[in-house]
Parts: structure tokens; C-alpha cells; sequence
């Protein structure tokens, strides 16, 4: 199948019992069984439930992978990553990620004896440099959030493969229509599908998907045991999101790119972010390693100060200002003050997350209309 019939179809076959097309939504905790252990695949929904199996299958399909494992949220998602590890064990991450991300690493998981190591992911060299003999993961995020760096995933890949190391990719802005890291030689994908996958900003939802069956054997054992699951509703809003994931990502990227040859001309910006520009260090990369550029933009604005983007932000009529992205409504962000705040300010403006710095999640409204509110909003400082 290709993409686009998988976004609707893999995974979900008509219900046997009553042939609904669409995928009930199995509202149970538990299932018969006719004598100890003698079931029809479910024994109880922490383990397993069928709603989120579908979705499971479905992830694993677009992902180009074998097995996929849904969560309450993305931040669960990553729980059960590094909760492969050991006391010990090192992880090389890239210093520009979702703050979330960041946090659960160092207040989190720092206490239990991992250690990370954030650093600028632009050549798989430097990635090298930092291996050592406790050195079990690297991490990357690409695009990044909200630098929209470009991270090479095979380059990666082949520096995991060589020191016998687990590579992780949070596959969130990208999504599995724009690039597939397993294809390119990750171990593990994952999502925040509270983002594009679920699509409406409707539900929050994490997944994984791997290739390998011992990895998602051990991180199954992690789901179950550790009970971070995702409900049977939440699971069948994320499977009515995907179906039209790749007609959205179209939109959304058609947009953005609008949006973007606009704002890199406008007198009140100083510099665009987004990996559709030629000017962009990671464009090659990019036009390698992914089908389009997507749909977040970041921008910072003339002077790049705090007050100003407040107050561009705070404009925004069409666009409106809150956390998440990738949902079909626009909205803007101010990374230094929302979604990055937990990173150290000294930490984070070393990554180009300065106070002038807005982040865009551009939807798939009329683009006159994002147009519109986007010269009224920057109007504020000409
Ligand atoms: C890139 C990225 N990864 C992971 C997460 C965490 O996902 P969730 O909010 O679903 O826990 C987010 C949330 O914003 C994100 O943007």
C-alpha cells in the first residue's frame, strides 16, 4: 500500500462482529475467558486493547516498521525509551529539543544515574566524539524544536550501528509522510501524536514504532508494567486523525511555505527558520532526508526582544496563542516563555532560542487570511 492508503487502511479491518467500517471503540477493562488463559488475544487493557491495537498496527504501517506501541501522552512514550537503560548508561541528545523532553531527562532520570550529554547534532563526527564505554543511546529530534535544525539521520544511524548503540528519533514535526527514520536506520520513531498524527487538538497521545522484535518485546514488557497507556477513545480519535494526515500535511506545508517567503521579506523580522530556505544551513539535508519541509516556522523579531514578540504574539487574531502545534488551527508560540521555559535561559539562548523568537504552527485555514494576521500582528512594531 502507499502512504496515502495506509493512513486510512492499514491496521483496521471491518469489525467481525457487526462489520462497522470504522473501528469501535472498545470500551472494556477486561475480557472473557473460557478457562484460564483460554482468550481471544485480550486479557486486559493495560496489556492490550483492540481500539488501540488498530492504532498501534496502523503507526507501525506508516512508519515502515513491524511493531507499534501507543501511550498516554509523548512524554509516556519517552518514559518507556529510557527506561531501557541502566544506572550508568549515557545518552547523547541533541541540545535543541521539545523542553519536555528535556525536563524528564534532567529531572527525571538524572536522579536514577543516567546521564545525557546535549549537544549540537549538526555532523554525526561530533555525535562520535562524545561515545564512550557507557554510551547506550543517542537522541535526536529533527527538525528540531523550535531551531528547525536538520539532524542526518542515516549518518546517525551508521555511528549507532557501529558502537552497538540505540538510536531514537522523535519523528513529531516531521511526521511518518515526511520522513521515515526507521527506512533511514533508526531503532526507534517517536511521536507526540497529540501534534500532526491526531491533527485536531483534540487528544493527547504518544506511540513508538520499531523494527526489531526483541526491542518491542522489552519495551511492551516497559507499557504494560509501567501502565502508561493510552484509553480506547483517545486511541480512536488519533486512527480518525491519520486518515487524513497526508491531504493535511499537503495544506499545512503549502502554507508555511506562503507564509514564509512572506515573513522573510517583512521589515519587522530579522530572520526566518524554516528548512524550506535555500539559505537554510540544513537544506540539503532536508531535501535528502525528508518529502517536504512541513509546517513549523520560527521567527525571530527586529531587535529580538522579549517585549516585542510578546507583543506580536499577543496581536494574533487568526493565529492563537497557545502550547502544542500541529493541529488543523494555527498557532503561535513563544518558545522562551512556554514550551522552552524549563530549559536554562543561558542553555537555551545558545541554541538560538532567544527572547525574540516565535514560533509559528501553521495550520490549514485560507491563507489570505494567515497573511492578514501575520502583517496586523508585526504592524505593532513599524
Ligand atoms: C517534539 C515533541 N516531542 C515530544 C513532545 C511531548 O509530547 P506530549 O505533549 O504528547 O507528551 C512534544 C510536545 O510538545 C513535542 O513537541
Amino acid at each position: 500500500m502507499k502512504f496515502g492508503t495506509k493512513t486510512i487502511h492499514a491496521g483496521q479491518e471491518p469489525d467481525p462482529t457487526t462489520g462497522a467500517i470504522m473501528t469501535p471503540i472498545y470500551q472494556t477493562s477486561t475480557y472473557i475467558q473460557a478457562s484460564p488463559g483460554d482468550h481471544k488475544g485480550y486479557e486486559y487493557s493495560r496489556t492490550g486493547n483492540p481500539t488501540r491495537s488498530a492504532l498501534e498496527k496502523n503507526l507501525a504501517a506508516l512508519e515502515n516498521g513491524v511493531h507499534g506501541l501507543c501511550f498516554g501522552s509523548g512524554l509516556g512514550a519517552i518514559d518507556a525509551i529510557i527506561k531501557l537503560l541502566s544506572p550508568g548508561d549515557e545518552v547523547i541528545s541533541t541540545n535543541d529539543l521539545y523542553g519536555g523532553t528535556y525536563r524528564i531527562f534532567t529531572k527525571i532520570f538524572e536522579f536514577y544515574g543516567i546521564k545525557f550529554h546535549f549537544i549540537g547534532m549538526d555532523n554525526a563526527d561530533k555525535v562520535e566524539s562524545y561515545i564512550n564505554e557507557n554510551t547506550k543511546m543517542i537522541w535526536a529530534e529533527t527538525p528540531t524544536n523550535p531551531m528547525m535544525n536538520i539532524i542526518d539521520i542515516k549518518a546517525c544511524a551508521q555511528v549507532a550501528k557501529k558502537h552497538g548503540l540505540l538510536l531514537a528519533v522523535d519523528n513529531t514535526f516531521a511526521t511518518p509522510y515526511l520522513q521515515q527514520p526507521l527506512t533511514l536506520g533508526a531503532d526507534i520513531v517517536l511521536h507526540s501524536a497529540t501534534k500532526y498524527l491526531g491533527g485536531h487538538s483534540d487528544v493527547v497521545l504518544g506511540a513508538l514504532v520499531v523494527k526489531n522484535d526483541d526491542l518491542a518485546a522489552r519495551l511492551a514488557f516497559i507499557q504494560n508494567a509501567t501502565g502508561a497507556i493510552c484509553g480506547p477513545m483517545d486511541s480512536f480519535l488519533v486512527l480518525r486523525g491519520i486518515k487524513t494526515l497526508h491531504v493535511r500535511m499537503d495544506r499545512h506545508m503549502s502554507n508555511a511555505k506562503a507564509l514564509v517567503a512572506h515573513l522573510n521579506e517583512h521589515p519587522a523580522v530579522e530572520k526566518v527558520f524554516y528548512p524550506g530556505l535555500e539559505s537554510h544551513p540544513g537544506h540539503a539535508l532536508a531535501t535528502r532526508q525528508m518529502r517536504g519541509y512541513g509546517g513549523m516556522i520560527s521567527f525571530v523579531v527586529k531587535g529580538d526582544n522579549h517585549e516585542d514578540a510578546v507583543s506580536v504574539v499577543s496581536a494574533f487574531k487568526v493565529f492563537t496563542l497557545a502550547e502544542s502545534l500541529g493541529g488543523v488551527e494555527s498557532l503561535a508560540g513563544h518558545p522562551a516563555s512556554m514550551t522552552h521555559a524549563s530549559i536554562p535561559k543561558a542553555q537555551r539562548e545558545a541554541t538560538g532560542v532567544t527572547d525574540g523568537l516565535i514560533r509559528l504552527s501553521v495550520g490549514i485555514e485560507d491563507i489570505q487570511d494567515l497573511l492578514h494576521d501575520v502583517d496586523s500582528s508585526l504592524s505593532v512594531l513599524l
